[in-house]
């Protein structure tokens, strides 16, 4: 009976009603007009990139991807009729030691991993000083861009915490540790994984309105209109368009509308920027599971769960990621034995059947609100621009692992949106753009050399 009440007021806090969905996306259009205006709260971030592909783009690209889970470097062909294209990638380590040290240790490793490439795949022969390889670096940190090739660093997010780059040109420092390593790679463009998410989707999809990552990090990019953005001070055409990198992790750090847990306040306090990233850290997959394990160890403390057990493993800060409870969610064996197995495994813990039942449903109550926000995210931008259909090109672990995710973000669209019942098919859907901001990266550069006539 205990854990019942325990169990029924965890539900009331993480649950968010359809009334409250409402209420949070008439605070998101608001901070997203206040940040194309002045850049805050959400940064509302310009790019530069003035339209979406024709999918005739082509040419030989190199792409590096800094920002998820993984350092990716990848070789793309991009063939054009109707978005044709070939991938070559690596993948390379991230040391997590790197997210803490200092900009030096990172731009060498970055560039490192660009020599590496070049020579595994045996680029030199082709590329030299004369003939640069065209770089596309998708770079997901919130970062004002002067041109397309410049990316100021606003502030380090999802947990990063580098010394050196915040205030700073990445696209300078990079290019100064790839000079420095004589490498044949002229970098064109910086961008977002969700602008890159977004133009890699409408190279071969024409339905395309919105890049958005669930991942580490919670993001997405839209098409705006440059008579809407009042802080852009170019001279450009009156019809001219912009994507948009909302970069709306930073929704509501004002604290007005989203529904905190003390658990939250907590994983805020703790992080590196505290006050930064608020709607990320509710909804983003860095935080899905620390937030779980915050509630069980709060639980543990209060004396609610595993009593007499060792809980020193659960009291490690990260310890649970959100593949751990999307494995929970998984789990349809009889009496939960994955779960069960789980624990055992990954904390040295055996829950009793109370308990098991207990841990399912915070999974579920922590990733339901997960899902119910990201979808205010994206009905935002819909809303804001009166777009009624089309196709948003998500990617990231999130979306692209939680078993649950793509159909809770659905339900959650449908009762923002008002759509009917008994529908054929949702107007708007999630597509999957999964590992596309390589591609995004190397469709970008190839628009970008064609204006500026080199290609
Ligand atoms: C990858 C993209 O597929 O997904 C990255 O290539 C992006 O650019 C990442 O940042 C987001 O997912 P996660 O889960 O790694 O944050
Ligand atoms: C964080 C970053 C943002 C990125 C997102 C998804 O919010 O600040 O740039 O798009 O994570 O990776």
């Amino acid at each position: 009976p205990e854990l019942e009440d325990v169990l029924s007021k965890l539900d009331q806090e993480f649950w968010v009603p359809t009334e409250k969905l409402h209420s949070i996306v008439e605070h998101f259009i608001e901070e997203m007009e206040e940040g194309l205006s002045t850049g805050e709260p959400i940064p509302m971030n310009i790019t530069w990139v003035h339209s979406l592909p024709t999918g005739d783009e082509k040419g030989t690209f190199l792409a590096l991807d800094l920002g998820g889970t993984n350092l990716r470097v990848c070789k793309i062909d991009l063939q054009g009729n109707g978005g044709k294209h070939s991938i070559d990638q690596a993948k390379y380590k991230l040391p997590p030691e790197l997210k803490t040290g200092n900009a030096n240790e990172l731009w060498n490793h970055v560039a490192d991993a660009l020599a590496q490439f070049m020579e595994e795949k045996k680029l030199g022969a082709e590329y030299h000083e004369r003939n640069p390889v065209p770089l596309g670096f998708t770079f997901s940190y919130p970062a004002t861009q002067d041109r397309i090739d410049h990316g100021v660093l606003q502030t380090w997010t999802k947990g990063f915490d580098i010394d050196g780059v915040e205030g700073h040109n990445a696209a300078a420092q990079l290019r100064e540790a790839i000079t420095a390593r004589d490498l044949p790679i002229k970098l064109v463009a910086l961008i977002n994984d969700t602008v890159g998410a977004m133009v890699a989707s409408a190279y071969s999809d024409p339905e395309t309105i919105i890049g958005g990552i669930f991942g580490t990090g919670c993001n997405a990019a839209y098409m705006e209109d440059c008579k809407s953005i009042p802080k852009l001070k170019a001279d450009l055409p009156r019809d001219s368009k912009m994507a948009i990198n909302c970069e709306y992790g930073a929704f509501d750090n004002r604290h007005r509308v989203l529904p905190r847990t003390k658990y939250d306040e907590q994983i805020d306090e703790e992080s590196p920027r505290p006050g930064e990233q608020t709607f990320e850290k509710l909804s983003a997959g860095l935080y899905l599971g620390e937030i779980f394990r915050l509630a069980l160890v709060d639980l543990v403390e209060r004396g609610l769960i595993f009593k007499d057990q060792d809980t020193a493993k659960l009291k490690k800060p990260y310890e649970i990621d959100t593949g751990f409870l999307s494995q929970i969610e998984d789990d349809e064996s009889t009496h939960l034995t994955t779960t069960r197995d789980l624990f055992q495994s990954t904390l040295s813990l055996s829950p009793s059947e109370p308990e098991i039942e207990l841990v399912r449903r915070l999974a579920e109550v922590i990733a339901m609100r997960g899902a119910r926000l990201c979808a205010c995210g994206v009905a935002a931008i819909c809303k804001k621009k009166r777009i009624q259909k089309g196709h948003v090109a998500a990617d990231g672990s999130v979306a692209n692992k939680h078993p649950k995710f793509k159909k809770r973000w659905a339900e959650a669209m449908a009762e923002i949106l008002g759509w009917e019942e008994g529908r054929m098919e949702d107007p708007i859907v999630l597509t999957s753009a999964e590992d596309g901001s390589g591609l995004g990266a190397a469709v970008i550069a190839a628009m970008e050399l064609k204006r500026r006539g080199e290609a």
